[in-house]
């Protein structure tokens, strides 16, 4: 009975360490680090080494005086900077953008000159890291 209670306690202590651990997973990614959302900063490249997963959220900050922030629905509006039907427009300068599910995300400036000297951002979005039933240890 007494070593029945110390392997649930047991679990229980591995489980609240994997939620902590799930919790730090949550990346929040400030686009283009420092410089923001800006030409220089060259977001395209800036997220090409970066991974994107369930759960964590794109930090956006830039000047509005550039144009503000659209998110397009498809590649072939992103590739043509086409922001004539944006799904989302961010307008206020700074925005934490959550990504709640897989797939594709792109965000262009809304000045279509601007979106065509690289200020655009497309991220994949990958499914969440931890599977916590894999993760466990085996109890001894
Ligand atoms: C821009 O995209 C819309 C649909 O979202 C389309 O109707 C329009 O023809 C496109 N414009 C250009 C210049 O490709
Ligand atoms: C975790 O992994 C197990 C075994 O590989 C799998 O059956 C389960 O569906 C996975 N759970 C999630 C949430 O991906």
């Amino acid at each position: 009975m007494k070593m029945g209670k110390g392997i649930v306690f047991i679990v229980a202590l591995v489980a609240i360490c994997l939620g902590g651990k799930w919790v730090e997973a949550q990346v929040h990614h400030v686009v283009g680090a420092d410089r923001g959302w800006d030409q220089t900063s060259d977001p395209v490249s800036w997220s090409a080494s970066r991974v994107f997963r369930v759960g964590d959220q794109i930090w956006l900050t830039y000047s509005v005086a550039q144009g503000l922030v659209a998110e397009l629905k498809s590649r072939e509006e992103y590739e043509a900077c086409n922001v004539s039907n944006p799904i989302n427009v961010y307008t206020e300068g700074l925005h934490t953008i959550p990504l709640e599910s897989e797939g594709m995300r792109y965000f262009v400036s809304s000045e279509p000159e601007n979106c065509k000297n690289g200020l655009k951002l497309h991220v994949e979005v990958l499914p969440k890291l931890m599977n916590v039933s894999q993760s466990l240890p085996l109890l001894p």
